[in-house]
Formats: C-alpha cells, structure tokens, sequence
C-alpha cells in the first residue's frame, strides 16, 4: 500500500493563528521554538508545525493526539476550511490551497465528505433527506438522490428509518445517519473528526466495526481524527500521532506498541489493550509434535514445561491433541494408551489472527493449533501464560465472559 500514489499529501504545513501569522510567530516555530514559548513571545498559536504525512488510496490512516495537538487544524485544511501559513496540501494531485470560488465547491462536493463528533444534522429535516442533502445541493433530482440514500441507509442498518424525523434517533443512531450522508454521494475520500467520540463505549464498538466492514467494500482513502489510541489502532492501518501541531510518530499500529517513538507515546501505549493488536504470529510458539509410535509417559515427557502436544496426520494438519491435563487424569486411572486421551475438540487459529480474537478459547485452558492457509500445524498458542505475563489474567476471564456469556 505504501508504493501507491499519495491521495493526500501534507508537505511540512505550519499553521499559526493570529494577526499576522507570517510574521515573528512563524519565524520562531519554524527554527524550533516551541508552541508555549511562541505564544508567550508573541500571542499567536501554533496549530500545526512542519506536519508531512501521506495518506495512501484505500487506507484508514488516523491521526491521534490529546486536546489542542492540531488534529482538527490538520484535517480542515483538507478541504481548505484553513489555509496554511505555510507549506502544500495536495489531494489527488489537487494543491489545495490553489481552489478559491466554485472550483474549491465543487471539489468538497465531489472529492470529500466530512463527518463531524456531533452529527450536524438537520434536525427539521427526516433521516432521508438529511442524507440526500449533500446531493441535493449537487442538484441531483429527488428520486435520484432518495435511492443513493437508501443505499447508504442500507450500508449502516438504517434504511427502515429514512422516513423518521432524525430528532427519533438515540444518538448513535444519529451517527450513523451523519456517516449514510457521508456516504451519500460516494466521494473517493472522508474525512472522520472525532466521528465516534461522542458515543458511549458500546455503540463506538459496534460504529469501528461497522466503519471498518463499509471499508472493506467500499476502499474508501480515510482520514479519522481521534484523541483515543485503542480507537486508533483497531481501525487505523496507519497511525499519526501529533503533540503540540508537531508529528511524533508515523507507523502501523504494531510498529507503535512495539517502538513506541519517545517516552509520550510510550506513555499511551501503557494503556493499551496490546491483544487487540498483536497477531498471534507474534506470540505463537512452536508446537510440540508426538510420537504416536511412543507411550503416553514418553509423550507427557516431551511436552516438558508446556500444557499440550499434537499428533499430525501425513500432511502435518493437526488432529489431535494431547492436554497435561487430561494426560494426568488418565494415568491415575491406569490408562497408558494415547489414542484413547487424545482430544479432537481443540481450538484452531492462524498466524494473522488477533490475539484477542482467542479470548473464548483461551477461556477453556487449552492449547489453541495455529495453522497456516492448508491447514497445517504451524505453531500453538497458549493464551493464559502470555496474559499472565502480560499481568492480565482478570482481562482473559472478562473478555471470556463478554464472548461467551453476552
Ligand atoms: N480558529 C482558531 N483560532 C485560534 N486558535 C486556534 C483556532 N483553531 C485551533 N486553534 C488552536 O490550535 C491548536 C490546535 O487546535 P485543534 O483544534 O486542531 O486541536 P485538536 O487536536 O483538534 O483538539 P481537540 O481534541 O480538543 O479537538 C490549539 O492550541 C487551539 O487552541
Ligand atoms: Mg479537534
């Protein structure tokens, strides 16, 4: 994805509010002084700060930072509602900041679409015609622009809606008709600020997933503004995290749990729920493969430290799995037999899964068989000691309970 042409390029933009904001502020930001001593010198406020970043055709790339780090700054010039003080925006090989009058119109209309924190509906209009509007004002006539808002009802679950008065909706339901009007008139390029902050944690859930499902059919180029990491690297393929209008950090969200670039990101990554991202490649460790030709001690005995080994059958896909547990049982019932201990019940993952995605497994204590595309034993996971090393046993058995009992 990285070799593609950049859909929109940030090419060391400064932006500074105030009177004059090429002047002594500006001056001062770009050998280096920082933003509280620029606005102590001079009164004016750095939002951005030599800010170069790509974002590449079908990707989620979000921009995360705490309150006041220029996130907002960058997404708006964009679609130019900021000029820049200095530096180019270029969209689809568009510099930005060349549009003025009906050329800059008709590229917001055509290219972007913008979702907002706080829905920016049109309370007396109903659900339809709020996510018609953006058509309606391209002058698309009605029953063309009804149906393209059906579908774009369809695509976030709320076309039995269309004709509710959008004062109906819960608030999440609101959001979703802010993202159908977004999708409305199938721009190549969205823009997300903060889109999902103002839901509660359920609904947000269910909005990323949602996003993340219309993205995988609609290869939409996405730019989403969050002040939440966890937010971040579950949808983002690529994160860019902005401190003070300045760029901290670029990378995939693996690239941030794992080389985290200062001690500020360090500090976010702290909070992180690192299963949602780690891929089980990461954590895996080589299986332990049995002997059938062997007796069940001797097979107890090569398992060593660990909770489990497997017999493959002639094309290395595992099919069968021999537990301690279930080993020990068996030997002080006198059975010494391995056949008979065997389980064919066990869990089965691949390489490229979320840790996370194992939680319900992990919840039964067993050894869980990774296997690659032709189904052949590559490696096995065993969850309750990584979260154990990782100090989150209570988080295992939470997320176990979530799956399986919500
Ligand atoms: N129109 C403006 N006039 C003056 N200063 C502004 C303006 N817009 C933003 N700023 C300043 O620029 C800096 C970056 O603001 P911005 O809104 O981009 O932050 P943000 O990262 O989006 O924060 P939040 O998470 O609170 O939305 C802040 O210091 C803010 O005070
Ligand atoms: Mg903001």
């Amino acid at each position: 994805m990285s070799d593609a042409e950049p859909i929109i390029a940030l090419e060391n933009v400064y932006k500074i509010f105030g009177p004059n904001p090429r002047g002594r502020a500006f001056d001062l930001c770009s050998s280096g002084v920082g933003k509280d001593e620029v606005q102590r010198q001079t009164g004016h406020v750095v939002g951005m700060r030599d800010i170069s970043f790509e974002v590449h055709k079908g990707e989620i790339f979000v921009v995360m930072g705490l309150s006041g780090s220029g996130k907002s700054t960058a997404i708006r010039t964009v679609n130019k509602l900021h000029d820049v003080t200095s530096g180019r925006v270029v969209v689809e090989g568009i510099n930005v900041q060349d549009l003025t009058g009906t050329a800059l119109q008709a590229f917001r209309r055509e290219k972007l679409s913008m979702v907002f924190q706080h829905f920016a509906l049109f309370p007396h209009r109903n659900v339809i015609d709020n996510t018609a509007y953006g058509l309606k004002v391209q002058g698309v006539e009605k029953r063309e622009r009804h149906e393209a808002a059906i579908e774009a009802l369809a695509m976030v679950g709320l076309e039995a809606y269309a004709f509710n008065s959008t004062r109906e909706l819960s608030g999440g339901m609101q959001q979703r008709v802010g993202l159908a009007r977004a999708l409305c008139s199938d721009p190549d390029i969205l823009l997300m600020d903060e889109a999902f902050s103002a839901l509660d944690p359920l609904i947000r859930r269910q909005m990323q997933d949602e996003l993340m499902a219309i993205q995988s059919k609609l290869h939409k180029t996405i730019l989403f503004i969050t002040h939440d990491l966890n937010e971040a690297l579950r949808i983002g393929n690529r994160v860019c995290i902005l401190r003070d209008g300045k760029v901290i950090q670029i990378g995939t969200p693996e690239e941030i749990l794992t080389e985290p670039a200062d001690g500020y990101v360090a500090e976010f990554v702290q909070d992180v729920d690192q299963g949602r991202v780690i891929e089980v490649e990461k954590v895996m460790q080589a299986a332990v493969f049995l002997d059938t030709s062997k007796s069940l001690t001797e097979c107890v005995d090569s398992l060593g430290e660990r909770r489990g080994g497997f017999v493959v059958d002639g094309d290395g896909r595992p099919i069968g799995l021999l537990s301690v547990n279930d080993a020990a049982s068996a030997l002080a019932h006198g059975t010494t037999d391995l056949g008979s201990v065997l389980r064919s019940d066990f869990d089965t993952t691949t390489p490229h899964a979320r840790f996370n995605d194992n939680y319900a497994a992990a919840g039964r204590g067993l050894p869980i068989a990774v296997l690659d595309e032709a189904g052949r034993l590559v490696g096995e996971l065993e969850p309750r000691e990584i979260m154990e090393e990782m100090g989150r046993v209570e988080e295992l058995v939470d997320g176990f309970e979530r799956e399986v009992f919500l």
